[in-house]
């Protein structure tokens, strides 16, 4: 019903809606006035922490997807290697995992049949086992000897939003406890970056309350055949992330691609007045953004129609903007916790458009509890 909406037309909507309470709710009590993460339910105890030799986070689908930031993260700040591996392709490959791994696997449900027999595969090889999620007392958490739950609240729309961008807070810290348990990273580093996690409920709110730039473009790309997304680093993953929305929800032809990966191969779909997205960096000291400024000059070059997330202040995109979506100004690698809600809010509208059921795409469930 209307009610149990919210007054919002789809759960979906009223989901996206809720992530800065969503996300406020996942940082809840991780931080101490001493300055101290602590992870309550991380039953490994610290001594095996700091044993760890190799990380494979394990998910699929929009989870997978908080993976790959996952990585990004948890390599920079623990300088432990991470893998991510897709649940469905993990146990059929015979992967090298024992004593001194730690399997990350995330899933919204808990429920998801390819990441239980993944995990349950982990475990066989005495791989330690910590999920990410978001359903309490669900099956992947029990079977697993750590969690961390994500407190978004039930997600009703089968469309993964604030389940996605909690599991992103709930990696975030999860690197940087394992950074503050092993020494990689100094107490005024953490200070700095949990700061930084703690501003993001107020700057999500924010994209949300400038989003009506974001609804015009879904009626107005509603008839598109095909939209490209473009990303790097993170913004890769949120670049796949937009394309999965797409398709899942408005049955639009979507692609996500690490835009230097253009030249190899993708350029070739380029065509006059293709749609094309593209996350932007935010402005630093490394070359990622201007590589990125000049992924946008080939594509709009080709005759792209670009679309492009990039945050206040940065005007070096401009001229090969056709459409600008301005993001609050974040560090890098917490960049998708905002990058991520135009794209949600642009599947969810141009479903909405097109007379699709947004809660209930077709095809689809939920969890996904066959293999
Ligand atoms: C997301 O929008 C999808 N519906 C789907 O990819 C989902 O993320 C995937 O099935 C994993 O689900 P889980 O997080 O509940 O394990």
């Amino acid at each position: 019903s209307a009610a149990e909406k919210g007054g919002f037309d789809w759960f979906m909507r009223k989901e996206i809606y809720e992530q800065p309470r969503a996300v406020a709710d996942t940082l809840l009590g991780r931080y101490d006035s001493d300055g101290a993460l602590t992870l309550d339910e991380i039953r490994i105890s610290e001594a095996e922490l700091r044993q760890i030799d190799k990380i494979v986070v394990i998910a699929c689908g929009t989870s997978f997807y908080a993976g790959l930031v996952a990585k990004y993260a948890i390599e920079h700040w623990t300088r432990i290697p991470c893998e991510v591996e897709l649940a469905s392709e993990f146990r059929y490959r015979d992967p090298i995992v024992g004593p001194t791994t730690l399997v990350v696997t995330i899933s919204q449900s808990g429920e998801t049949a390819d990441t239980l027999m993944a995990i349950r595969h982990a475990r066989e090889q005495k791989a330690r086992v910590l999920a990410i999620c978001n359903t309490n007392g669900s099956t992947i958490p029990r079977e697993s000897d750590a969690v961390i739950y994500t407190h978004a609240g039930p997600e009703v729309g089968v469309a993964s939003t604030k389940g996605f961008l909690t599991q992103l807070v709930a990696c975030y810290l999860l690197g940087l406890y394992l950074a503050q348990v092993r020494g990689t990273k100094y107490g005024d580093e953490i200070a700095t970056i949990m700061h930084e996690l703690e501003q993001m409920p107020a700057l999500i709110q924010q994209v949300l309350d400038g989003i009506q730039p974001v609804l015009d473009l879904a009626s107005e790309f509603a008839d598109e055949p095909s939209v490209l997304f473009l990303g790097r680093h993170v913004g890769y993953p949120v670049a796949l992330e937009g394309a999965l929305k797409l398709k899942e929800l408005a049955y639009i032809h979507a692609e996500g691609f690490a835009a230097g990966e253009l030249k190899h191969g993708p350029i070739a779909l380029i065509d006059h007045q293709l749609p094309v997205f593209v996350v932007v960096p935010p402005q630093g000291r490394d070359m990622l953004h201007d590589k990125v400024i000049s992924n946008i000059q080939e594509v709009r070059a080709r005759g792209a129609k670009t679309v492009i997330l990039v945050e206040e202040g940065d005007e070096e995109v401009t001229p090969y903007a056709d459409v600008l979506i301005r993001l609050p100004r974040v560090s890098t690698l917490l960049q998708p916790l905002v990058a991520t809600v135009p794209l949600q809010v642009f599947a969810c509208e141009l479903a909405t458009r097109k007379g699709h059921d947004v809660d209930q795409p077709r095809n689809l469930a939920k969890s996904v509890t066959v293999e």
